[in-house]
């Protein structure tokens, strides 16, 4: 079989390092954009990629996708997989906005535009759960209406409806994931399981918005990336697919079962409900079921406890 190409913005990142080791074990050739932003530690993106910095099928371009020659980089790819972003929501607001328009809204413009030059066979764009906002009805299918809170909600649903505009009026064959609240191994320092971690071992409160009754559709990171490989080689162009791994859960519960992971008593500290966040987030899985053929695997208590061996090397915790 020939070797396929994939151009993966986002590499260094959470999602995206996950994915393209994914793609390189599948036998992919993947070349990996990401400019290392400062909205966290970059020493953490560089770690990421350590598992790569030895792979022949891999390559890595520090380019900012704002400014890039982006059809240089794309002209090769079978797929694209643009996970780039500035992705936090609770920091969205103020003047950290433009951040949010230039790479989310405007970076994204510049990849569809290459991507009518470059032509692959499939064009990926990371979408969220956070287009729902607080979500009419549960679980919300791809259906439902679209009311984000929080303005990189706003931001994200902007770039998904770029994706659905760029198939219907040129064909570029996009496919939208609406990712549910990822977490496992290298979650971002500023998302919620990361932070609990941290304080747990830091032997520091854990700080909770809200009443901790809020609940998300929490999904692991394999079943991420499973989920993007399949909609990458087998996505039906023009379409937008929940990527949710079944796990509701709320933020209380979660917290017991790391008690049981870490073996530590665990204090609450109860702070506001911060603006930006919805109550609750679930979606409904049986599109992806259906047409990509995407069964999440991992249940939260299995992925709670993977994610805690993966803190504690990190942290170095005796
Ligand atoms: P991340 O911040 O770890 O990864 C994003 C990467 O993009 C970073 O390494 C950053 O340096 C890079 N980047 C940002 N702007 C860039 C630019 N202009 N040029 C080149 N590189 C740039 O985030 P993540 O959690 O891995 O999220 C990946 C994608 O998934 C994002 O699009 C995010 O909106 C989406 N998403 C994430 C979640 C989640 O729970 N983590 C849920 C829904 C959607
Ligand atoms: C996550 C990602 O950060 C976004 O990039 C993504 O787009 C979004 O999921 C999505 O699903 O679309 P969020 O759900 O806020 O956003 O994820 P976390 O930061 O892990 O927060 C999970 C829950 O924990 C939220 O209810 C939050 O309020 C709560 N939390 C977080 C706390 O109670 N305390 C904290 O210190 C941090």
């Amino acid at each position: 079989m020939t070797e396929r190409t994939a151009l993966i913005t986002g590499a260094a990142g959470f999602i995206g390092s996950h994915l393209s080791e994914r793609l390189v074990a599948d036998g992919w050739r993947v070349r990996g954009i990401d400019c290392f932003t400062d909205y966290y530690d970059p020493s953490l993106k560089e770690r990421n990629l350590r598992g790569l910095a030895n792979e022949p099928r891999f390559d890595l371009e520090r380019v900012d996708l704002r400014t890039a020659d982006l059809g240089k980089y794309m002209k090769e790819a079978d797929a694209v997989w643009h996970l780039a972003a500035q992705a936090g929501v609770r920091a969205s607001w103020g003047k950290e906005f433009e951040t949010y328009t230039t790479i989310n809204i405007q970076a994204t413009q510049r990849m569809l535009e290459a991507a009518l030059e470059a032509k692959p066979d499939r064009f990926v764009y990371a979408s969220s759960s956070s287009v729902y906002g607080e979500a009419p009805e549960f679980p919300a299918a791809e259906t439902s209406a679209t009311n984000p809170i929080s303005p990189y909600g706003v931001s994200k649903l902007a770039g998904e409806h770029l994706a659905v505009l760029y198939n219907k009026s040129f064909g570029i064959p996009t496919v939208s994931l609406r990712y549910f609240t990822v977490y496992g191994p290298r979650q971002r320092p500023d998302m919620g399981f990361h932070r609990f971690y941290r304080m747990i071992y830091g032997g520091e409160p854990v700080t909770v918005y809200g009443d901790g009754e809020q609940t998300r559709d929490f999904t692991y990171i394999a079943d991420v990336t499973t989920a993007n490989f399949l909609a990458g080689t087998v996505g039906r162009p023009g379409a937008v697919y929940n990527v949710n791994g079944g796990s509701r859960a709320s933020v209380l519960e979660v917290l017991s079962i790391m008690e049981e992971a870490t073996g530590r008593e665990v204090q609450r500290d109860f702070l506001p409900k911060q603006k930006g966040d919805p109550l609750h987030t679930g979606g409904d899985p049986s599109k992806a079921r259906t047409e990509l053929g995407f069964q999440p695997e991992v249940d939260l208590r299995t992925g709670l406890f993977h994610m805690n061996d993966w803190i504690r090397e990190l942290l170095e915790v005796e």
